[in-house]
């Protein structure tokens, strides 16, 4: 997918089953672009509401919705995670998810979030500390 060498090799072996938490504008965009990838699955989406979970999964055919952030962070089925909320939330949504349990099986989660938010370098030092990478 050319945006991070991990998944593309991941990538390689089998399609990518992304979550996307949030249901907003950037959501839409990312899920809308997902479809043209052929090496992506949308797997699961996560709102903090379960009606705008089940009405953006049924515009886009998503076969898990969740309505709670921890409900799409413990999915197992996830791989790569796909933050778009407010970049306010993205420091609280990904530890979420690295803090999940789940977030080392197979090769890890992998996170994606539009523009700024943890572009904070202690943020984003804190955040590979915990996933066990380097920055
Ligand atoms: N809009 C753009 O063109 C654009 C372009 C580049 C980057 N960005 C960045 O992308 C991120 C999301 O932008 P967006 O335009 O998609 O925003 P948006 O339409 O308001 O959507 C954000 C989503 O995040 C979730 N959320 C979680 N906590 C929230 C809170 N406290 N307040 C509001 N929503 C909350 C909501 O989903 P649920 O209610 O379903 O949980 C909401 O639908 C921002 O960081 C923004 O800077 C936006």
């Amino acid at each position: 997918m050319g945006m991070n060498p991990s998944l593309d090799r991941l990538a390689r072996e089998q399609p990518i089953a992304w979550g996307i938490l949030g249901t907003g504008n950037v959501a839409q965009l990312f899920a809308s672009d997902l479809a043209r990838v052929p090496d992506a699955r949308f797997l699961a989406i996560g709102s903090r509401s379960k009606e705008r979970a089940r009405i953006f999964g049924q515009k886009f055919s998503v076969p898990n919705q969740h309505g709670s952030y921890r409900e799409l962070a413990n999915d197992p089925r996830v791989q790569a995670v796909y933050i778009a909320t407010p970049a306010s939330a993205h420091k609280e949504n990904i530890l979420l998810c690295l803090n999940s349990g789940k977030a080392r099986s197979r090769g890890g989660h992998h996170f994606g979030s539009p523009k700024k938010g943890i572009s904070d370098g202690g943020h984003v030092d804190s955040l590979c500390a915990i996933n066990g990478q380097s920055p």
